[in-house]
């Protein structure tokens, strides 16, 4: 099939024309985000292929129709970046990748905990500078802390897991709870409130939805505990950004580590030095000692990269050969 590839990566490049060492499908890639001002680039592609900060809004979803699309492939497990109403009205169909590895998120969570707590990139600036003091470097122990896990899905049990391993109490928070699982853990769900009271790290990892956007507002950050580390690598607009950055003026946040920001279409993913950064949110949140920005990078580990590539070109054979889709998205 023809494949119209938007927001093309090298690192996935790389794993698609691994995948795709047979030429079964006919692989183009270009290099800018699917937008309104770039839909004309898939003209007479009946497949696109996007990712989690391309746009596809009734506007741009139109644009491909006109050209000829029918399918949107997304390489993402999240689908909030469409809107599967239009796309239903068009009778455009979509398939996501629901899973390639939830350990390499779950392990950048822990990447981004540790980094926090013990300042690695700190001592690691400092050592090769021939500065070999400790002065402001002091960390905690993760055995004993609690943990609480806000969406219990695949990623969110790996991380589980991986900090009973480290000794913490764990508490989780699900609108569908797995009690089997908790059993199985030794742990226990308990209510939101509860879980933002108790915690030391909060860890999030819900869909974003109209229910869970804002989900950690002004209120919720009220209620943690004064000192609290809050991880976001879920998405963006799960935390009110704003609420976040007066709870770290105050010093009630005591660490904050975001994998996903609101407004990182546009900016994460592209090399923007030398250049002026116009957003103001991002600049401020960038100011503080305690807070670590990663590019949306949970996904990057090899073995991700190969899943994605995988199911991505599976679920588009499966449209090509008008197979039941195993990864449809649609609305409902
Ligand atoms: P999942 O679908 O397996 O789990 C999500 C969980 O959230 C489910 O258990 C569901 O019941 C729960 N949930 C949904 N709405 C809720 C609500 N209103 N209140 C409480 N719980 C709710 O998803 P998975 O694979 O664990 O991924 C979680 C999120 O992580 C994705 O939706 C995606 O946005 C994000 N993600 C980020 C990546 C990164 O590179 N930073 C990569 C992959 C996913």
């Amino acid at each position: 099939m023809k494949i119209a590839f938007f927001d093309t990566h090298p690192f996935e490049k790389e794993a698609f024309d691994s995948e795709n060492a047979d030429g079964k499908h006919e692989i183009h890639y270009f290099e800018p985000r699917l937008t309104k001002e770039t839909a004309t680039l898939a003209k007479g592609f009946s497949c696109v292929c996007a990712f989690a900060n391309d746009r596809l809004d009734k506007t741009t979803l139109t644009l491909l129709k006109e050209g000829g699309t029918h399918f949107i492939a997304l390489r993402s497990a999240g689908f909030n970046h469409m809107d599967l109403k239009a796309a239903s009205s068009l009778g455009i169909r979509a398939a996501r990748v629901p899973e390639y590895s939830p350990y390499a998120i779950a392990e950048h969570v822990v990447a981004m905990i540790q980094t926090l707590n013990r300042k690695t990139h700190k001592a690691y600036n400092r050592v090769r500078e021939g500065n070999f003091s400790l002065n402001g470097l002091v960390g905690f122990d993760l055995h004993g802390k609690t943990v609480g896990i806000i969406g219990t899905g695949r990623i969110g049990k790996v991380l589980a897991k991986i900090m009973l391993g480290f000794g913490c109490k764990v508490l989780l928070y699900d609108i569908k709870r797995d009690e089997h699982f908790a059993r199985e853990l030794h742990c226990h769900y308990a209510g939101f409130e509860d879980i933002l009271r108790q915690s030391d790290i909060i860890s999030l990892h819900v869909p974003l939805t109209s229910e869970t956007k804002h989900f950690i507002d002004e209120k919720a950050f009220s209620q943690m505990k004064r000192g609290v580390m809050m991880i976001n690598t879920g998405r963006g607009a799960l935390v009110d950004t704003k609420a976040l950055i007066n709870s770290l003026k105050t010093g009630h946040v005591g660490h904050a580590g975001l994998d996903v920001y609101e407004e990182e279409a546009g900016v994460f993913f592209e090399d923007l030095s030398g250049k002026i950064l116009n957003d103001d949110i991002l600049a401020r949140l960038l100011t503080f000692p305690n807070v670590l920005v990663t590019s949306h990078q949970g996904f990057l580990t090899h073995e991700a990269l190969s899943n994605i590539a995988s199911t991505t070109l599976k679920n588009i054979s499966e449209f090509e050969k008008n197979l039941p889709l195993s990864n449809e998205v649609k609305v409902g």
